[in-house]
């Protein structure tokens, strides 16, 4: 059907008209806000600027807010209702926009929305279905702001902590990766993929492929990536996104091996449209067609580098700004011969089936007045249940949590009364930075605390700035004193550091450890003797491995959104049991940064005897861990066959005993490690299957895992799939399980 409409469009349109639904620009383009901070300020649409882009060369795409405002959703529906009025008046063959924003946690540039945890927090909570929720209220309230488009979910591996968009990540493991991202794209589209529904969005795959794992882990640099790599980790997540039907996709900003990969024809045309049989829309990310010529080098002027990018296989190019070179250059290039006309209807037919798919050409619109739940208590309750999962208790020494709350409380550190900080980057702006303070709606740390205890129990002193790169608080700088004298009067500190927020570039950075003057708050206020609990609101796990023995209790919080100090307060306190389990390996230095997917030579050298290295293995906290208020007992790890043929299946059941006191939430994570493998090295152990149960005191559950044969087959040298004979080991918590796969 859809097919039908497309090709019947494609044989009436101009090759002009066709570069035009391969072109994005942002609405700055077109329009402009004044600048101010609030919501109403008058965004201007510039109807000579429409007329330039919609008439003269037919612009398909627009993205973006202007100059980085938040809008209400009545804003953003008049905004893009105008936008798609004037495509429209100027298309002769009506053809409408697709108009796309990075709605990654939340509608991200809207006052009210719901902001939900990031993915990293996510990651930790290991809740799908929260994860699908959380993306279905996304999708209904992007829809509210007539958004029918988000670049989500982020699919990247979480691999490098120096990354500073790891945060965007569920986490260093390619399992979790998939099982998650596929929840999201569920969350997205509904679950038959139905983008029409006007409750639904168009999700984003990104960034194909290998983004996040820059050598100098700084944003956009190169990396290098052998195809086994590739395939053992990279893609996996891409490949169950794009079988869970995700109708678009845009690529890594970087070079790997050497070949940007927007111009890499065998990743982007042979990989991903032949071989996973992609039929959707590719998109790059900002400027990355004019960044080949640029920044990368690989083109020798702009037109070059439009013939690379757009021969290796992308359908709409984010230009975002110098479009009338891009369109321009791209009819040349396809007069001259250099870009073919079926490479030009094959971008443009995957186009127009996602603006089918969306049913713009008939409802081009959607209107706030229809969806009534925006920013609703329901969904507020979903965000603070994510955030209530996903907050990870990393130490508990002397069971010091939950705390009782007639206390008296000091708490510090720049990230104790933030908003920004609890939200992340992508949050009212694309750093963050224009996130509001102390609504009524939105409690910081600090204010969560005061509610839970009083205010008269706690005293709030700053301490400390961040100072390092990027926006800090200077008015905290040279408290520090001040925050160690009030720390004699408090029966517990609640130490709140980490970092403020920031995505992409402006988040890089040079030294892991958390910052100078954190760490010496940290210390100075510990060395007064009173117990000093560490609250993280990080997006990447900064070192602390300088005071971690002075503390007797560390949370880390993430990024968990608008309704996360309550969740954390919760947690302090004893009304909500913890289960956050770590999606990556905490580093206890900065040059020890080692997934918990390694090689065996990382944790052990064969016939050198039992020295005690310094620098063995030895994150501060493994990915998995997270403690609880109650414990928990693992037995009876069963398999159904201790011995299988190639290509069959085998059950893996254990039962996990809930042996304390209070009710509690436990990720059951099942490993399998392949014990001897011929043609690379395996690794250690990969997660396979988790699931989060609930268990009451001295409640048992069996939990069954089936692992398949694709669960115990790895990517070889080449990147070939190969399945073995030979011997393999299941674990669950701490018991293990052999069994062996025979010809
Ligand atoms: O979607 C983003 C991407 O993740 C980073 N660069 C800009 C894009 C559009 O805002």
């Amino acid at each position: 059907e859809i097919n039908k409409k497309v090709e019947s469009l494609l044989a009436k349109m101009t090759l002009e008209e066709k570069v035009g639904q391969m072109t994005q620009i942002t609405l700055d383009v077109i329009g402009k806000g004044n600048n101010r901070y609030t919501s109403d300020y008058p965004l201007y649409l510039d109807d000579g600027a429409m007329k330039t882009a919609f008439e003269k060369y037919q612009v398909g795409s627009v993205l973006n807010t202007a100059s980085g405002h938040a809008l209400t959703p009545q804003k953003w529906y008049e905004v893009i209702s105008e936008v798609q009025k004037n495509t429209l008046k100027y298309s002769r063959l009506k053809i409408p926009t697709i108009y796309g924003v990075d709605e990654i946690h939340g509608a991200t540039y809207t006052d009210g929305a719901t902001m939900f945890p990031q993915e990293i927090a996510q990651g930790a909570a290991r809740n799908p279905e929260l994860t699908k929720q959380a993306a279905a209220i996304t999708a209904y309230e992007t829809r509210a702001c007539n958004i029918p488009w988000t670049f989500s979910p982020v699919l990247d591996l979480g691999l490098s902590p120096l990354f500073p968009r790891q945060w965007e990540t569920f986490g260093e493991d390619p399992y979790l990766c998939s099982v998650l991202g596929v929840a999201m794209i569920d969350g997205y589209e509904g679950v038959n993929n139905d983008i029409g529904n006007p409750l639904h969005v168009a999700s984003c795959m990104k960034h194909f492929l290998g983004y996040h794992t820059a050598t100098s882990g700084k944003d956009r640099t190169p990396s290098y990536i052998s195809d086994e790599a590739l395939r053992e980790y990279h893609l996996p997540a891409f490949k169950a996104a794009i079988e869970a039907g995700s109708h678009t996709i845009m690529i890594n900003s970087g070079i790997i091996n050497g070949v940007p990969v927007h111009a890499n024809y065998d990743i982007l045309t042979k990989l991903l449209k032949e071989e996973l049989g992609f039929k959707g829309l590719v998109v790059t990310d900002w400027a990355d067609i004019e960044n080949l010529h640029k920044r990368d080098r690989i083109a020798a002027s702009d037109k070059e580098a439009i013939m690379l990018g757009i021969n290796a296989g992308i359908d709409m190019s984010m230009v975002p700004y110098n479009y009338e070179v891009f369109c321009d250059n791209l009819i040349g290039l396809v007069k001259e011969g250099k870009v073919k006309q079926q490479r030009i209807d094959d971008a443009v037919r995957r186009v127009l089936r996602v603006k089918y798919a969306l049913n713009l050409f008939d409802k081009p619109n959607t209107n706030p007045k229809d969806y009534p739940e925006f920013g609703s208590k329901a969904h507020e309750e979903a965000s603070y249940r994510m955030a209530a999962e996903a907050i990870t208790l990393l130490k508990n020494e002397g069971n010091i949590l939950p705390l009782k709350k007639n206390i008296k409380v000091l708490v510090t550190g720049p990230n104790a009364n933030s908003m920004r900080t609890l939200n992340g980057g992508w949050s009212y702006s694309w750093q963050g930075d224009r996130t509001p303070m102390h609504t009524e709606k939105y409690n910081t740390i600090l204010e969560a605390v005061q509610h839970k205890i009083g205010k008269n129990n706690v005293t709030y002193v700053p301490g400390v700035s961040y100072k390092e790169g990027g926006h800090y608080y200077d008015e905290f700088a040279d408290k520090l004193d001040e925050a160690v004298a009030a720390a004699k009067d408090a029966d517990v500190i609640f130490l709140c550091l980490g970092e403020n927020s920031y995505t992409e570039k402006p988040g890089d950075m040079n030294d892991l450890y958390m910052s100078d003057l954190q760490t010496e708050l940290a210390q100075k206020v510990a060395a007064v003797g009173k117990p000093v609990i560490l609250i993280l609101n990080e997006g990447r796990p900064r070192v602390i491995s300088k005071f971690e023995r002075q503390l007797k209790g560390i949370v880390q919080t993430y990024l968990p959104g608008n309704f996360g100090a309550d969740a954390l307060a919760d947690i302090l306190f004893g009304d909500v049991n913890p289960s956050g389990k770590l999606p990556y390996n905490y580093p206890r230095y900065p040059n020890a940064l080692i997934s918990y997917i390694h090689k065996p030579s990382e944790e052990q050298r064969a016939g050198e005897g039992v020295y005690n290295y310094e620098a063995d293995y030895n994150p501060q906290f493994g990915f998995g861990f997270g403690l609880s208020y109650t414990t928990f007992d693992y037995k009876d790890l069963k398999l159904d066959k201790t011995s299988i043929k190639k290509g069959e299946n085998v059950k893996v059941s254990v039962t996990v005993t809930n042996t304390g006191k209070v009710t509690g939430k436990e990720v059951v994570h099942l490993f399998t490690s392949d014990l001897y493998a011929s043609s690379v090295t395996p690794d250690m152990k990969r997660l396979r299957r988790f699931d989060k149960i609930e268990l009451k005191p001295g409640e048992s559950k069996t939990v069954t895992f089936e692992l398949t044969p694709k669960d115990l087959t790895y990517a070889g040298r080449h990147g070939e799939y190969i399945l073995e004979a030979g011997e393999f080991e299941v674990m669950v918590d701490k018991l293990k399980q052999k069994f062996t796969v025979s010809e």
